[in-house]
């Protein structure tokens, strides 16, 4: 249990694929379930007054899974932003994404970037989608970015301090995860955060992602339980 009021909540939504084998379902259902829980996760995330989700939506590693799996994950964005973006609008909420959207296939790079433009002026929560994103290759980025400026002569060697290189990772001006949690019941960070994790609590529960309900999010930030906003 977090102790405080975190301002950035990370969650590796991990489990998807048990959840549906032991359904005797697929495992694209079950990144289907876990997309609803993910509606319903956003909502408990805006109850108790969380500022910063991220959400680890598609790893960098994802690619090795077969391709009809790859190709749901492709698909699920652009089903759940054309549902979701009005609601998203009407709730203030400010979509972003971390990580490398241009090998996304065109109709999923483009419902990611419209979703973000059209949320860019939001002041509510910031839903921050990690998808292609991996934790090693932020850092790589980053790098790169950071040898760019100093080519182009806007910044010198001794500008680079952890809060420049910072800067520069994907998640750029956002403040450090408070806490990272991770359903599916292993422990282990994915290649997740590296950089930014590094005084992150970390919490881990058995629960499938599907069956992770707003009652146990908010038991693990340390909350009571909160009113759902998509119940009415
Ligand atoms: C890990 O579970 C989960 C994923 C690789 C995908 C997570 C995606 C969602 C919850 C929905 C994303 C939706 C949008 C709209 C961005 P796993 O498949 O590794 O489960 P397993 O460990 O049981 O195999």
């Amino acid at each position: 249990m977090y102790r405080g009021n975190p301002d950035h909540v990370a969650i590796i939504m991990d489990g998807n694929g048990r959840w549906g084998k032991k359904r005797r379902l697929s495992r694209s259902e079950g990144h289907y379930a876990g997309a609803k829980r993910m509606e319903e996760i956003i909502d408990a995330g805006i109850a108790c007054g969380i500022k910063v989700l991220t959400l680890y939506a598609f790893s960098s590693e994802n690619w090795s899974r077969p391709s009809n799996e790859v190709n749901y994950l492709m698909d699920l964005p652009v089903r759940f932003f054309n549902k979701k973006l009005p609601e998203f609008m009407k709730r203030n909420i400010q979509i972003r994404i971390s990580g490398n959207i241009s090998p996304l296939p065109d109709k999923t790079r483009e419902v990611l970037a419209k979703a973000v433009a059209r949320t860019e002026k939001n002041t509510g929560i910031i839903v921050n989608f990690a998808f292609n994103y991996g934790g090693r290759g932020d850092i790589v980025q980053a790098a790169r970015a950071l040898i760019e400026e100093v080519r182009n002569g806007n910044i010198s060697e001794d500008d680079i301090t952890e809060e420049k290189m910072q800067q520069f990772l994907y998640t750029g001006d956002l403040p450090s995860p408070n806490m990272i949690i991770r359903t599916g019941g292993e422990k282990r960070i994915s290649n997740f955060l590296l950089w930014q994790s590094a005084e992150s609590d970390f919490y881990f529960t058995d629960a499938y992602f599907p069956d992770f309900t707003r009652e146990m999010f908010a038991e693990a930030i340390g909350q009571q339980p909160v009113n759902s906003y998509l119940s009415g």
